[in-house]
């Protein structure tokens, strides 16, 4: 339940969020359905639904400055790696046509994601549908947007929208 669900209702409210905050990008989104595919990746670059995972060092080794033991846990920050320059250039930028979105939203390794597939074809239907049906959607005035606090996890508490 925590893996299917909580992941991929926050995607989708990321989803509403990122689009709303940039008209421009919405507009983009509703014109060109070809770039749905591109716009999921670009969403679970900028907010990731898991923001960090765990891993254990099976032997010591170096990783820049940092000298990691083995039986180390790591936290990995899913977050940061996602902003980093050197991966996706002007990062701070939600950009639909980005070209080549690297993200590791799905995990990575022998525990990628067993619903990677199905998380992301759940927004592709959902994200246009919503802002087809409501043309005029738009945050509430006077709401603010919260984050939820959830450790490991990122996702909106509160999103009021007016249609
Ligand atoms: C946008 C939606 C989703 C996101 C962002 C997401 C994210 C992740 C991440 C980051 C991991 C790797 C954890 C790690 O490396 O420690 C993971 C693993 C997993 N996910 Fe998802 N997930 C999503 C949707 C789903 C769905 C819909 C399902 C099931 C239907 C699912 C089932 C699983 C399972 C079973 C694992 C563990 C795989 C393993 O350990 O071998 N996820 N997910």
């Amino acid at each position: 339940l925590i893996a299917g669900n909580s992941t991929t209702t926050d995607m989708l409210g990321a989803g509403v969020v990122q689009l709303l905050k940039h008209p421009d990008q919405l507009a983009k989104f509703r014109a060109r359905p070809d770039l749905h595919d591109n716009a999921m990746d670009e969403i679970l670059r900028v907010e990731p639904p898991v923001s960090q995972v765990l891993r254990s060092a099976h032997e010591d080794m170096q990783v820049a400055d940092k000298s990691i033991k083995k039986g180390d846990t790591l936290h990995m920050s899913l977050f940061g790696v996602h902003f980093d320059p050197e991966m996706n250039p002007d990062p701070h930028a939600f950009d639909i046509e980005r070209k080549n979105v690297q993200h590791f939203a799905f995990g990575g390794g022998a525990h990628y994601c067993l619903g990677a597939g199905l998380g992301k074809a759940q927004a592709k239907i959902a994200l246009p549908l919503l802002f087809a049906r409501f043309p005029n959607l738009a945050f509430a005035p006077g709401r603010e947007v919260k984050h939820k606090v959830a450790p490991a996890f990122n996702g909106y508490g509160e999103v009021w929208l007016v249609k």
